[in-house]
This record gives C-alpha cells, sequence and structure tokens, in this order.
C-alpha cells in the first residue's frame, strides 16, 4: 500500500492509474477504523479497480466542546487495517496540506442539514461538505462508499455531488453491527463497561420501532414511543432525538411507509452515538 501525504502526489499517482485505463474507488475516514470502515473498502474494491482511502480527522466539522481533540488517531492499527483489506494508497494529508493558511472558502449544505445532526451540531455538515468536496477534487474518484450509519451525511454527499455536477457514483454501504446490534463507529471507543453494555438499547429501540411498524401501524408519533419504552428503561441512555423522515429531504414524514428512515441520536453516559433503520429493511 502507498502512503500519499499531499494532493499534489495523490493526483500524480491517480493521474498515471487512470491513464492504465483504471476505475477509482474512494473511502473517506477519519480514522480508527474498524470492521464497518473495512466494509466500505471492500465495497469500493468490488466496484473499482483502484481503492484510495482516506484519514484526515477534519477539524471543520467540530465544533466548539466536541470531541476533536481526544479523537481516536491510532495511526498505526489503521495502516494495517487498511493496507491487509487491499486499499491501494492511504492518504493522510495534515490540517495545513488540506487547509492552508488563508483557505476561507465553505461548501454550504441544503435545508436536510437543518435538522437532526445539523441542528445539534451547527456547522457540522458545512465542514464536511467542504472537507468532502476537497476530497472530491483531489482524488477524482469514479465511486466513493459511505456508510448508512451516518444517513444525514449520506443523504447531504449525495445532493452535494448532484447540485455541484460532480462525476460520481456515491454508494452507501449498510451499517456494519457489533453482536448486540450496537453499530460500529470509532465513538464506540469511549464507552465504559456499563454504558457499553447500556448502548445495545439503542439497536433494540430501533427494532422495537419496526416491529411496531411491521405490526401495522404507521403513525410516527407511536412508532417513536415504541423506541422510546426501550431507551426509558435504562438510566445511561438519554435519547436526543428519535424521528421518522424521508430518506432524502430529512423531514418528518406521516404515516410512516417502507423507505422512510427512522433516525437516533443518544446520549450513553457521555458519549453521543447515532443510529438509523431504514423501516422497510429493519435491522438484520
Ligand atoms: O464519516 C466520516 O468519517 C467523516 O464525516 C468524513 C466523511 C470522512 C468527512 O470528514
Amino acid at each position: 500500500m502507498r502512503e500519499v501525504t499531499t494532493g499534489h502526489a495523490l493526483r500524480a499517482w491517480l493521474r498515471a492509474r487512470r491513464a492504465e485505463g483504471r476505475q477509482v474507488g474512494f473511502v473517506p475516514t477519519m480514522g480508527a477504523l474498524h470492521e464497518g470502515h473495512l466494509h466500505l473498502v471492500d465495497e469500493a474494491r468490488r466496484r473499482a479497480d483502484v481503492t484510495v482511502a482516506s484519514i484526515f480527522v477534519n477539524p471543520l466539522q467540530f465544533g466548539a466542546g466536541e470531541d476533536l481533540v481526544r479523537y481516536p488517531r491510532p495511526l498505526e492499527r489503521d495502516r494495517l487495517l487498511a493496507s491487509g483489506r487491499g486499499v491501494d494508497a492511504l492518504f493522510l494529508p495534515d490540517v495545513g496540506e488540506m487547509y492552508p493558511p488563508g483557505a476561507a472558502t465553505r461548501v454550504v449544505p441544503g435545508p436536510a442539514a437543518d435538522r437532526w445532526e445539523g441542528a445539534a451540531r451547527p456547522g457540522h455538515f458545512a465542514g464536511v461538505l467542504t472537507v468532502v468536496a476537497k476530497l472530491f477534487h483531489i482524488v477524482q474518484p469514479d465511486v466513493a462508499c459511505f456508510g448508512q450509519k451516518d444517513w444525514q451525511q449520506a443523504a447531504l454527499v449525495r445532493q452535494m455531488v448532484r447540485d455541484l455536477d460532480f462525476s460520481l457514483e456515491v454508494v452507501v454501504v449498510p451499517t456494519v453491527r457489533e453482536p448486540d446490534g450496537l453499530a460500529m463507529s470509532s465513538r464506540n471507543a469511549y464507552l465504559d463497561a456499563t454504558d457499553r453494555a447500556a448502548a445495545g438499547s439503542i439497536p433494540a429501540a430501533l427494532r422495537a420501532l419496526v416491529a411496531r411498524y411491521r405490526a401495522g401501524e404507521t403513525d410516527p408519533a407511536a412508532l417513536v414511543a415504541a423506541a422510546r419504552a426501550v431507551l426509558d428503561v435504562r438510566p445511561e441512555v438519554a435519547a436526543e432525538y428519535i424521528a421518522v423522515v424521508d430518506p432524502g429531504t430529512l423531514e418528518p414524514v406521516a404515516p410512516a411507509r417502507d423507505d422512510a428512515v427512522a433516525v437516533l441520536a443518544a446520549r450513553v453516559g457521555p458519549t453521543r452515538l447515532i443510529d438509523n433503520v431504514i423501516l422497510g429493511q429493519g435491522i438484520g
């Protein structure tokens, strides 16, 4: 696996690959890789000839008081995992490479950024879309893979690709889960044993919501109540939002329908976790 720290060097290497007629798959990450990221790599490799992954903890998408400084950065482990899974080039820019002095332009997300994660984390999605747009310009992938766990992020990236005429396919890969159903996330590392056990109630809440939907309930308020009832018995877990939304606009929908997505954010002790489920699919 090749490691590259500058956009200039990565572009040069990719230019040569494209000249050989190869298609490029891309997996942007902030590192602390887990099986969820590695599934994105698998998908990129299935769909393209050359796979590029990036690791960049993007300061622009962290708010004041968030976990930018303590975000896990196990670089040596990440290198081994990425190369073991078949990443061809690992892009490791530093902050100065991505945001040289004077860099001031931002991507303004559409209205789907105003709710849920966007409301809880002002400026977050402008930061995400700005770095993703820059990475897309550097890598110029044919296909880019994002995880379903960050549904709102994936929806906004899709919209940016459409609205700003990026020429690539965005693929959303199903969430990879721990045996108790907890969605894999780099932030799970923050959970102590008690909170980790309690976090299993998040997928359980989404399962309860889907079970109620499958039983014929289409009133979003009743579906959300079914999920809340599961979380409410765990004192360590405080729901921030649970809603049944349109998959593209992220606006609440009523009645609930198969393609609607139940989105959820909760604090488990000091750790904030998100998850979601497509009603017609459920959690496997
Ligand atoms: O999902 C993430 O890890 C980040 O938001 C991303 C897409 C790599 C942008 O920094």
